[in-house]
């Protein structure tokens, strides 16, 4: 996790720098910190705490002037978050500073070493350690900065996306990856460096992404050179033009980015089929499943690995491939599959799903699928994420930026992808009749409507908000297609508004959780009319003679369960297996506004960080 920023070129480098930690805040918002060069100097200031603390203390502190500079937004791995342990690091003599997004494994090894050699080390970073190796050989070979860097990266074990510069020779900044994602935007004679291309889109379309184990070496008024760290072979830069633009990534009128997203969601499902779905055609188009479509067909299985959110989106995609394709679904948290020794067929087709694609155990699962041959699908949302380039095919999203950490249209747009998949593929293996097949795809192309109808419930959900806000467990319960939604709104809650929650399969509640109910316990039954209607109403009875407060997602013009419920929110009705598509809406709003009553950082809730590059 963590986010880094740096400038070198003609401008001001510290508003560039402020702006740009900002928006990479949800990678991590423990701490903060600056380094810039003077023109004589550098002055570096750092904090606990957010962006925004940081500039306060900067006001005080240092001036901001200077053309080359680089920032950090901390979530903590080595060293609770402190001002000390905040980057940027200097060197023991001073003269190097350095950011960095990742851990050092062998960095207790490393520091012992340098300890005999006389450093000494402020912070329980294994950064600090890494910017004094590079001091140590530099200093030792009488060699340049690239040079002394590139020795140290290899001598280091972990993951990395860095940033340093020496006050000596401020012309060039030194940035090398591994593990980590790393951008340098370029501009006209000048130079950005991002962990993503947000911070630098209104300057420069241009970017360059740096592939593991590289290194580049930034000229101020010159170029950029770019080696491989382990053979210093020269590569040849590839400069990609970037899609993204402002708008996309700036709240646009919405307190918080995640209402914003909510809100994006019929735009972003119509963006995630656009081209793909032909629905009045009959065809699904999707290159990365065409051109392998015999490693679908003759599946053994599919495998599902992903985390959180992510995870969730999998489990309703392990419902819908296996009732329209019938290709059995294993769904695996990528943490646990890494490490347990699976059981991975060459016929195994593996889906790894992640909106940011970075987080680091699912793509320790996609090396691990790879390792034993199997064939590796990815779904992501951020273009050219290590994930993306990992795997063997796969399909964007297109869901846009998602920036606030609770992820919301990353889940939906994840689901419509998965869902295209699930019917090509059952078209493909004839496990679908013609009929329902059009009827799917007829559904699904309406499916952005009806999101657009259940957010007008908003306000009525913002009332149940503030009824149940102050709540200290709930209880969510859905079955069929509906069970991942349960534990996706629970997950919302939770992660939010810091309330205690859990997801269950509503008859499962008779094996446990039934205990929990009294008067007290709010319960969140996702209750629509296609998919086991009447078991639901029967598990509402149950909540209801113990006297469970019932909030009830309905589908519109439903009597039975508004008969039983406290409390009803209605959704548009749709196909039982695009249910989740609705369903889920509700859930992200219920949350969302109890958190903004409790008062807490809906964009940002604490510990979390919107990418988790460490396992
Ligand atoms: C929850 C949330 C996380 C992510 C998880 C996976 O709202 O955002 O649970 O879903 O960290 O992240 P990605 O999808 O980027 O791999």
């Amino acid at each position: 996790m963590c986010g880094i920023v740096g400038y070198i070129g003609h401008r001001e480098a510290y508003p560039i720098i402020i702006k740009g930690l900002k928006r990479l805040e949800y990678r991590g918002y423990d701490s903060a910190g600056i380094a810039l060069y003077d023109g004589a100097d550098i002055k570096l200031s750092k904090t606990k705490g957010k962006v925004d603390d940081l500039e306060k203390r900067i006001a005080s502190e240092i001036s901001t002037t200077g053309s080359l500079g680089i920032g950090h937004t901390r979530w903590a791995t080595h060293g609770i978050p402190n001002d000390i342990n905040s980057h940027p690091h200097y060197s023991n003599s001073g003269d190097l500073v350095i950011i960095h997004n990742g851990i050092i494994e062998n960095y207790e090894a490393l520091k012992k070493e340098l300890i005999q050699r006389g450093y000494s080390f402020k912070s329980d970073t294994d950064t600090e350690v890494l910017i004094n190796l590079i001091e140590d050989i530099k200093k030792n070979e009488n060699i340049k900065l690239g040079k002394a860097v590139q020795i140290a990266l290899n001598q280091v074990i972990g993951a990395y996306a860095i940033a340093v510069f020496d006050k000596n020779k401020p012309n060039e900044i030194v940035v090398a990856k591994l593990g980590s994602p790393l951008a340098i935007g370029v501009g006209e004679d000048e130079f950005f460096i991002a962990s993503d291309a947000s911070p630098f889109i209104e300057y420069t379309k241009n970017a360059i992404y740096l592939e593991d184990e590289e290194i580049a070496v930034i000229r101020r008024h010159k170029d950029i050179k770019i080696r491989k760290i382990q053979d210093d072979s020269l590569v040849n830069p590839y400069v990609q033009e970037l899609q993204m633009n402002l708008e996309e990534i700036e709240k646009g009128g919405y307190d918080h980015f995640m209402l914003k997203e909510i809100y994006e969601q019929p735009h972003a499902i119509k963006d995630t089929y656009r081209g793909r779905l032909l629905a009045n055609k009959g065809i699904i188009k999707m290159a990365g499943i065409d051109d392998n479509i015999e490693k679908f067909q003759n599946a053994s299985r599919i495998i599902v690995v992903a985390c959180g959110t992510s995870w969730h989106a999998g489990l309703v995609a392990e419902y819908i491939f296996e009732d329209l394709a019938r290709i059995p679904v294993e769904v695996e948290y990528a943490s646990e599959f890494r490490y347990r020794n699976p059981v991975i067929h060459e016929n195994d087709v593996v889906i790894a799903i992640s909106q940011s694609g970075e987080t680091a155990d699912t793509l320790a699962a996609i090396k691990l699928a790879k390792s034993k041959g199997a064939f590796v699908f990815g779904v992501c949302n951020v273009v050219g994420s290590t994930i993306a380039r990992e795997t063997h095919a796969g399909a964007y999203t297109h869901a846009g930026p998602e920036i606030g950490v609770a992820s919301t249209k990353a889940f939906t747009t994840q689901i419509t992808v998965l869902t295209l998949i699930a019917l090509k593929l059952a078209k493909a293996k004839g496990t679908i009749s013609n009929e329902d097949y059009r009827l799917h795809l007829n559904e699904l192309a309406l499916i952005p409507e009806k999101v657009l109808e259940a957010l007008k419930h908003d306000e009525h959900i913002k009332h149940i908000a503030s009824i149940y806000k102050d709540a200290k467990n709930c209880l969510y319960l859905g079955r069929g297609f509906n069970f991942p939604v349960a534990l996706e709104g629970a997950l919302k809650l939770k992660e939010i508004s810091y309330i205690h929650a859990e997801g269950y399969p509503a008859a499962e509640m008779k094996h446990g959780p039934i205990a929990l109910i009294d008067e007290n316990m709010p319960i969140i039954v996702i209750a629509p009319k296609k998919g086991h209607y009447e078991k639901v109403v029967s598990n509402i009875e149950e909540i209801k003679a113990r006297q469970g407060k019932i909030i009830a997602v309905v589908t519109k013009g439903d009597t039975s369960v508004t008969n039983l419920a406290d409390h009803t929110i209605e959704v548009p009705e749709t196909l039982e297996s695009l249910s989740p598509l609705v369903t889920t809406i509700p859930l992200q709003l219920l949350s969302y506004h109890i958190a903004v009553m409790l008062e807490k950082n809906v964009d940002q809730p604490r510990n979390l960080a919107k990418s988790v590059t460490v396992e």
